[in-house]
């Protein structure tokens, strides 16, 4: 369950006034959600179906026996949601077998070699996902991914330990699966990357960590039940900020493992709503640790910021002798006191509480900040579905890539 506090920490902007003003052109919006034009994101079967599922618990059982080491290759929207989801929900120390790789994130050399060196003893198995499997980062790391295991395993093994996930007709990926008879799975046309993790683009990956994929995509459906109402409220309070010269937007949270879940949102608003000079800048911050660097600018710095505040209610627990208190009740008063701070310098704070940090709060807590993507899409008059600035930096690359090394 969520529940939510946009009123304490807010309330020298977001005013009922404020929120009449949008009461028509919300309902417009809202009722987008009821027609052709956005229906399918109140449905699951959009991301994934029952036939789907199935094959993706199939698979992930065998990789699971199969590997020591789970290589995932893919960029932005292609690994963000999956490595977001794994990060919170399991352990940080752990030797837990298979090991969960995400690659093809970037293209220096070192990490390559240092990988290469690590798999060398290591059985392995690779997913690589590309919606349009022309991505220059996650082309290269299957290649040499694919080589090293060539040299390993035979055309039999391979095909048991290469999954390619892409899109259902077209793509270099597609050829290849065609081609090769490696295993596959699809990345639904209508989902763009960063809106694709209760695809099979999130949802294998997430199955081999060994989490329970259909608690998550419980908690998807209750919040396309339950929230909607919800993310256009904070959609809202999102615009009014932004219409208050407050063009930044930090996504805080106190508990790291909550890590990739704000870059996930990064991702998410920068490429939904940062386009023709519009749009607010997300960021993140992690605390208390970042109370002690960024803390400083969100207090006192530019009047420019205001802040989504995370919480976990029910944590696990562990007792503080030295303070007669739980850890977890301790670090939720130092985080209603920082929105306290804040509030009274120039950061209004949105604080967004999970029951607990588990699958089923997880996937309704990203069903609704993608909700909310989309209604803050519209609200700004812009489409949250494309991302032509990315294109058009692919598009220079390949264009270095043509003049510089190919003949
Ligand atoms: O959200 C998006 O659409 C992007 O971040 C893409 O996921 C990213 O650019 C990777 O694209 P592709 O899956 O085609 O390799």
């Amino acid at each position: 369950m969520l529940k939510f506090d946009f009123n304490t920490y807010n309330n020298k902007y977001v005013t009922q006034d404020k929120l009449e003003t949008y009461k028509e052109k919300n309902e417009e919006i809202k009722n987008l959600f009821f027609t052709d034009e956005l229906s399918h994101w109140t449905r699951i079967d959009t991301y994934v179906s029952d036939e789907e599922l199935l094959n993706i618990k199939k698979v992930s059982d065998k990789i699971k026996k199969l590997c020591d080491v789970f290589i995932v290759i893919g960029i932005g929207g292609s690994y963000m949601g999956a490595k977001a989801v794994i990060d919170a929900l399991t352990p940080v120390y752990s030797k837990k077998k298979p090991e969960i790789i995400f690659l093809g994130k970037n293209i220096n050399p070192n990490e390559y070699n240092e990988l290469l060196e690590y798999i060398k003893d290591k059985e392995v198995a690779v997913n690589v996902i590309s919606k349009s499997g022309t991505t220059l980062e996650p082309s290269i790391a299957f290649d040499l991914i694919l080589n090293e295991m060539k040299n390993k395993y035979n055309q039999i093994e391979l095909k048991e330990r290469v999954i390619i996930t892409t899109d259902e007709k077209t793509g270099t990926l597609r050829e290849l699966v065609n081609q090769e008879g490696y295993q596959s799975f699809v990345v639904p046309t209508i989902v763009g990357g960063r809106y694709s993790v209760f695809t099979p683009v999130g949802l294998l990956p997430i199955a081999v960590a060994g989490i329970d994929i259909i608690k998550l995509l419980l908690g998807v459906k209750n919040a396309m039940t339950e929230q909607l109402d919800n993310a256009i409220n904070y959609a809202t309070i999102r615009d009014i900020m932004y219409n208050n010269d407050k063009f930044i937007e930090s996504y805080t949270i106190y508990d790291e493992k909550l890590n990739y879940l704000a870059e996930w949102l990064k991702q998410l608003y920068a490429e939904s709503h940062g386009k023709e000079q519009k749009g607010i800048l997300p960021i993140a911050n992690v605390n208390t640790r970042d109370l002690h660097s960024m803390g400083q600018y969100l207090q006192e710095g530019k009047d420019i910021i205001f802040e989504t505040v995370i919480g976990i209610k029910n944590n696990t627990s562990l007792y503080i002798d030295k303070y007669n208190c739980d850890l977890n009740e301790l670090n939720n008063m130092a985080l209603e006191k920082v929105c306290e701070a804040h509030n009274n310098g120039y950061t209004p704070s949105s604080i967004i509480w999970l029951e607990k940090l588990d699958e089923e709060n997880l996937g309704e807590l990203m069903q609704f900040f993608m909700f909310t993507a989309i209604v803050g899409g519209k609200q700004l008059g812009i489409n949250p579905f494309d991302q032509p600035g990315v294109q058009e930096y692919k598009r220079l690359i390949n264009e270095g890539l043509n003049e510089k090394f190919t003949n």
